[in-house]
């Protein structure tokens, strides 16, 4: 089966495709028109933030589509700054609204703090979140719930606190971060691991040696980025706004050659000061 048709069962069941497409960064007036040929091409998996400013557009490709909501994925996120119950109850419900649908998928706390503020203790703060996203999750308004972001010592607290168990964590995973450790304890605990930011906002195609391994397994760079979380065991998310590269983008149904896995693990040594802006806590 193709990656872009394939489906991991999440530890509650739900099951979440794959392959994601990310909108960051994509603006009101075009994000319509992108997500419709996301789903042309075959994404089923929408990943969002009302940060994002998006929501209204995604929402109206999706119905437009004519495609059965069962049959997308939607992931939204509790912004950073919001660290209260109420503020995510209201956050989630106007998601929800801005989206016109009436569940999400997946609801993540895209950060353990609000930005700029790494360093300071918000557990207490982020299981109070975390019980507005329980509380949505036993009305069945959510599918499944989530982490973003967060260093497995900002995880302990969490998963002492909760009721439910998160099913997913969404970190920056890419070649020359592949977050070893995190990845372990979160697999370890029950989370599938999404790797957002797969391409580093395009900085991976800098990175020396990459094109001549992916000449080597029949890719693109692009293809063999996106390709190595996914030998990782982590689920990329990746954006474009253009469609032939979307369609280049879930090409990537072949496993890498163990060389080539071994190489580009190798990157983890070079890179070890990348800071992609908005994930600053993890790297
Ligand atoms: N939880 C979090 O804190 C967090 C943080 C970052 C990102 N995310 C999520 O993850 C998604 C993806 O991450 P991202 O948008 O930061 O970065 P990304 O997907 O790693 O990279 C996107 C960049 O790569 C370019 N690109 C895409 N496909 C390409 C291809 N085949 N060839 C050449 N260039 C290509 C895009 O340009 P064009 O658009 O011009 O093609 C864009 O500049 C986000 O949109 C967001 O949904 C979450």
């Amino acid at each position: 089966m193709k990656s872009i048709d394939r489906h991991v069962e999440l530890s509650n069941g739900y099951r979440m495709p794959i392959l994601g497409f990310g909108t960051y960064g994509i603006p009101k007036d075009t994000v319509e028109s992108v997500i419709s040929k996301a789903l042309e091409v075959g994404y089923r998996h929408i990943e969002t933030a009302p940060i994002y400013m998006n929501e209204k557009g995604i929402g109206s490709a999706i119905r437009k589509s004519g495609i059965p909501r069962e049959d997308i994925f939607i992931t939204s996120k509790i912004p950073p700054h919001i660290k209260s119950y109420e503020g995510a109850m209201r956050v989630i419900e106007r998601s929800m609204k801005n989206l016109g649908v009436d569940y999400l998928d997946a609801v993540l706390i895209n950060n353990p703090v609000p930005w700029g503020e790494e360093g300071n203790d918000y557990s207490e703060a982020n299981i109070e979140v975390y019980h507005a996203m329980e509380a949505m999750y036993e009305k069945e308004l959510v599918g499944a719930l989530g982490l973003s972001n967060f260093t497995i010592e900002e995880m302990e607290p969490l998963l002492k606190g909760v009721k439910v168990s998160p099913h997913l964590h969404q970190i920056g995973v890419f070649i020359g971060h592949s977050l070893d450790a995190i990845r372990t304890y979160s697999g370890n605990n029950g989370m599938a691991v999404q790797a957002h930011s797969p391409l580093a906002r395009g900085r991976i195609f800098k990175l020396e040696g990459l094109e001549r391994l992916a000449e080597k397994e029949g890719l693109s760079v692009a293809q063999l980025a996106i390709r190595f979380p996914l030998e990782l065991n982590a689920y990329p998310i990746v954006k474009t706004l253009h469609k032939d590269r979307m369609r280049e983008n879930i090409n990537v149904d072949e496993p890498l050659s163990g060389d080539t896995l071994k190489a580009l693990k190798a990157y983890d040594e070079d890179i070890r000061d990348y800071r992609p802006p908005g994930a600053k806590s993890v790297l």
